[in-house]
């Protein structure tokens, strides 16, 4: 009897790892990747990794792309996590590269490319150059916002110009650099602008089931809504996953920073929108659209489930017990599907990404079941997360 309760544990231990085995062995593989990439990009001067095209190629692009700052930022979780001075180096040397956007003002994306990057620098070396660098980028993300709609404005790129002002739902992620700014600076307006722009999209991007639509366009004269519609999901109506993780971290980071309780609201329904559809696989992995009529054979994104486990941790911290248990389970299962073989890239493989199957802009046939620099990003964040918020109980 006791021989074959000692049998059950150790097959229960084998088949299914203590969460801590699993998040060491997927951090030590990210290092080990990362220092991999850090060798492929180091010679391609000014370049940031982004995936690899459909040649197999490393596909690289400029500081002034919307992903640049993913790469450095992952490159700073990594030194957190091993203090490895190597991995400071290289961070501190890719960081330099996205330096210039700060005075981006062209789209709403210098949030990601300067908070991920320059943020991370800040919060672990404290060192005052970083500081001159946010409050310049939250200042240039500031010049898009419309009082009369009362949001910053996310594209002008030539696509989009069909729309008057058009907002997506992404843009909540770009507000996290508005209050850094704004507590790093003294500058209220930089954080009375985040609040207006969380209120306004609160207000006009959601469902009754408080799914999100990807793209509002606004009138700019008079702030109505023009049209609800999408550029990366399946249709205007589906849910695209991507956009819900990005809700879903957006209200979760609102919450922290405000103390407002009608963000962490709207981050708990968001939360049972994900978790109560009927499109959720068991192993938690988002399929790229929730509405895709292809499910089950449609192709899974590992960047949103990256993006929701790193939010349900950090959710997990601000609600009851019953609940947190349920965000924490869905955030370990997540985690668990991606540090398996299916989605961790083994080593030296995978050009030093980290994770692979992620859908990037299905509809445009553009990355599409790839590695992304920010599912490897949200991913690392999630176990970082997981580490100091759940485990250290
Ligand atoms: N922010 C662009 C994307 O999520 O694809």
């Amino acid at each position: 009897m006791v021989v074959s309760l000692i049998a059950t544990a150790c097959i229960h231990y084998y088949m299914v790892p203590p969460i801590e085995n699993v998040i060491e062995k997927a951090l030590a593989r990210s290092v080990a990747q990362y220092k991999l990439l850090y060798k492929s990009v180091e010679k391609l001067d000014g370049t940031l990794p982004r995936s690899i095209g459909k040649d197999g190629v490393l596909e690289t692009s400029d500081a002034s792309f919307w992903t640049s700052g993913f790469f450095p930022g992952s490159l700073w979780y990594l030194y957190e996590y091993s203090n490895d001075p190597q991995l400071k180096e290289m961070a501190d040397k890719i960081t330099q590269r996205v330096e210039s956007q700060q005075y981006n003002c062209d789209n709403h994306d210098v949030g990601f490319m300067i908070n991920c990057s320059y943020g991370n620098k800040f919060r672990l070396t404290n060192d005052t150059s970083s500081v001159k660098v946010i409050v310049n980028a939250g200042k240039s993300l500031s010049t898009r916002f419309r009082k009369t709609v009362g949001s910053i404005r996310s594209w002008s790129h030539p696509e989009s110009l069909k729309w008057e002002f058009p907002v997506i739902i992404d843009n909540m992620m770009n507000l996290e650099l508005l209050i850094k700014a704004a507590n790093l600076s003294g500058d209220k307006k930089l954080y009375e602008i985040a609040v207006s722009h969380a209120n306004t999209t609160l207000k006009n991007h959601f469902r009754k089931d408080f799914s999100s639509y990807h793209v509002v366009s606004y009138d700019s004269i008079t702030g109505s809504v023009q049209t609800r519609c999408t550029a990366q999901g399946y249709n205007d109506e589906s849910a695209w996953s991507r956009g819900q993780a990005w809700g879903l971290y957006g209200y979760t980071m609102m919450y922290r920073e405000t103390k407002d309780v009608v963000y962490l609201e709207q981050a708990k329904n968001i939360a049972n929108f994900i978790l109560t559809n009927k499109n959720l696989p068991d192993d938690k992995i988002p399929y790229w659209d929730f509405d895709d009529p292809n499910i089950p054979n449609a192709l899974r994104d590992a960047s949103a489930a990256a993006i929701m486990a790193s939010a349900f941790v950090e959710l997990s911290t601000f609600v009851d017990s019953k609940l947190a248990k349920k965000y924490i389970e869905t955030a370990e299962k997540q985690i668990r599907s991606l540090a398996s073989d299916h989605y961790l890239a083994d080593l030296g493989t995978n050009k030093g990404f980290i994770l692979k199957h992620s859908v990037g802009y299905l509809s445009n046939d553009s990355e599409v079941d790839v590695p992304l620099t920010y599912a490897d990003y949200y991913f690392i964040e999630a176990m970082l997360r997981y580490k100091t918020l759940v485990m250290k109980e």
